[in-house]
């Protein structure tokens, strides 16, 4: 989407919300942006496609939804429970009345309220943000702030378990999908920590990938080596595209293995030699200039091996 449709999109929902919505929830959207963008920083997320989510997540806060639930063809437990359908409320009308087309940015509003099982980077982003912004007071905020930039992951669980004690003590349904957000949540921290905290190669190799593609790296590929190497398992291989760039790529990729307490054994070719690799053990991610990728052309020496898809960002 261009910047421009991007701004137009933005003027009108602002407009919008200045007519709809009260100075209080304003304020609040306007906290959940900037939490939303900070996270979309530190977690390597699209701050624009957070920012927008953010924007639009609480535009339909404030007013009575039944006619746009029967609109929408909505399911029948939406009526009467501005609650739980402001967030597919808001999906809806981005996706039919602004032209909005990415799913992540519409799930990520859809989901807000509830979370749900195997939720996004971004809807994790656009969860979390709706409940530590600025404004956000109720005891222990402090720490769920603090948690969400330290690990993600245990943020959402712990922020399901809050929406599902909160929701019963108000006597409000509970929807299915916090439930299920609360298990997949609970289950996946049980499983980290059962490793020790560690991601096996693949999931490394598909996450150094992601960060790369995230940060602009071209033609990124991820080569299975396993069956054929004797030291190691995956080769993650990007192009920069200037010897800064290189630098820069493969410093992300060390900033988020850090989050998960991963270090690189040694790094190599920071030096301006246009190849820069940093061994993780089970995985090795190069970073090349272009005129170097081609002179060493990694993909053809690894021809005979499979190599792994993962998730491109769109451009
Ligand atoms: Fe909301
Ligand atoms: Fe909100």
């Amino acid at each position: 989407m261009e910047k421009s449709d991007i701004n137009k999109i933005e003027d009108r929902v602002r407009k919008y919300q200045s007519e709809h919505l009260s100075t209080r929830r304003l304020k609040h959207i306007e906290g959940v942006i900037d939490t939303a963008v900070l996270l979309a920083d530190r977690y390597g997320a699209d701050r624009n496609k957070a920012a927008l989510a953010a924007l639009c997540h609480d535009m339909f806060k404030e007013r009575d939804l039944d006619d746009l639930v029967r609109e929408y063809g909505l399911s029948d437990k939406y009526l009467g429970s501005n609650n739980l359908a402001h967030g597919k409320i808001a999906a809806e009308y981005m996706k039919h009345e602004l032209g909005i087309t990415d799913d992540d940015i519409l799930n990520a509003v859809s989901y807000h309220t509830t979370g749900r099982a195997g939720m996004s980077l971004l809807e994790k982003i656009i969860f979390m943000a709706d409940t530590i912004e600025p404004q956000r007071d109720y005891p222990g905020v402090e720490e769920v702030r603090e948690l969400t930039f330290k690990d993600l992951d245990a943020a959402c669980a712990l922020s399901c378990e809050r929406t599902l004690e909160i929701v019963e003590k108000k006597g409000f349904p509970v929807d299915s999908d916090t439930k299920e957000a609360k298990g997949y949540f609970d289950k996946l921290i049980s499983e980290r920590s059962a490793n020790g905290g560690k991601m096996d190669s693949r999931e490394m190799a598909v996450m150094a990938a992601e960060t790369l593609d995230i940060k602009k790296g071209d033609d990124v590929v991820i080569i299975d080596v396993a069956e054929k190497s004797g030291f190691t398992d995956y080769l993650v291989v990007a192009t920069g595209g200037s010897e800064r760039q290189t630098i820069a790529l493969s410093e992300a990729v060390e900033d988020k293995f850090e989050e998960y307490g991963i270090v690189p054994r040694g790094t190599e070719g920071k030096n301006g030699s246009g190849w820069i690799l940093s061994d993780y053990g089970d995985i090795v991610v190069n970073v090349f200039t272009e005129a170097m990728r081609n002179k060493y052309n990694i993909e053809k020496i690894w021809a005979d091996c499979e190599t792994v898809g993962f998730n491109k960002i769109e451009d």
